[in-house]
């Protein structure tokens, strides 16, 4: 009987995606593992991925006024019918929408779509020379009216972060930034992690294209997991936080089930070796200098 009571003590305790959270520098929490919706636009394909999501435990969901699908976002988590508090919502400010004013009509905007009164978390999707102050004085704003509980930044390299720090009240909670296998980004995590901020990998997978990466499937061999489970198993034990996305259950579950196995120092040392700092998108610099004008 004790026995038993025991076994049912440490697997409550278990660490797994809806209890994992971070502790963000601004007194909030996040959880470490979330889902991202780039790309998805179909509203069936939207309910089904989200309702997948939700029952396979993620609790943080992830958009961006650029991907286009705010509205479908909300329409699927209000067929959910789950109490707000217990969701995690990230929204990021386009370019375009930069600046004071921009920044707080277009939140009004994407809150609408979401259908929420509030964002757990307000992102600048990119930095652009243009407005680079006011933008984040607007956020400083957003965040003491309420419409985002927490406050950061997405694409921004070291001295995109050093030059905000020059005039910002205070500093950006998260730097979501692309971050896999093949571009590990280490001197920008260990930049972030002194500074407080917490890094959240988007596109941790590498948009699917490291999965049949050969030291990755021998790492995967060892462990008798899958290379998608091997990737973010690295990003969580690199203590970062992590967005993956996909529209199948198996995969989304799969993803979801990464938290009963760790990696040894070489198994590590082996994820780390596969990096070669390639993008699958665009050059943050390259957005800071053109803005707009930069082609996605
Ligand atoms: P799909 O949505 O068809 O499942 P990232 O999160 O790095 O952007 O990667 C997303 C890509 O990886 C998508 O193309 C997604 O495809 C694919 N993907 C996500 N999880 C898995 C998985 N467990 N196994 C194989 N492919 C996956």
């Amino acid at each position: 009987m004790l026995q038993l009571k025991q076994l049912t003590k440490r697997r409550t305790t278990m660490t797994n995606i809806s209890n994992n959270y971070l502790n963000l520098s601004d007194g909030n929490k996040m959880p470490q593992q979330g889902f991202g919706v780039y790309k998805i636009t179909d509203q069936a394909e939207f309910d089904q991925a989200i309702e997948s999501a939700w029952n396979h435990g993620y609790r943080l969901f992830d958009t961006a006024q650029m991907y286009k699908n705010e509205q479908n976002l909300g329409d699927s988590l209000k067929k959910l019918n789950v109490p707000r508090d217990e969701m995690f919502i990230t929204t990021k400010i386009s370019e375009a929408n930069q600046g004071y004013d921009g920044s707080i009509n277009s939140l009004k905007e994407s809150l609408k779509k979401l259908q929420m009164d509030y964002v757990d978390l307000l992102l600048i999707h990119w930095p652009i020379n243009t407005d680079f102050f006011e933008t984040w004085r607007a956020f400083e704003d957003i965040k003491k009216s309420g419409l985002a509980k927490s406050i950061g930044v997405s694409n921004y390299d070291m001295v995109h972060l050093q030059y905000l720090a020059t005039q910002a009240h205070e500093m950006p909670v998260i730097n979501q930034i692309e971050v896999s296998p093949l571009m590990s980004q280490k001197p920008m995590l260990k930049f972030n992690a002194e500074n407080n901020i917490i890094t959240q990998a988007w596109s941790p997978l590498g948009r699917g294209k490291v999965l049949n990466h050969p030291t990755i499937l021998a790492v995967a061999k060892d462990t008798g997991k899958s290379t998608a489970q091997v990737i973010l198993r690295w990003h969580l034990q690199n203590g970062i936080a992590i967005i993956p996305k996909s529209i199948h259950d198996e995969r989304i579950a799969q993803n979801a089930d990464i938290y009963d196995f760790e990696l040894s120092t070489l198994q590590m040392e082996q994820m780390d070796s596969v990096n070669t700092n390639h993008r699958v998108s665009k050059e943050p610099e390259l957005v800071y200098e053109f803005g707009e004008q930069y082609p996605y």
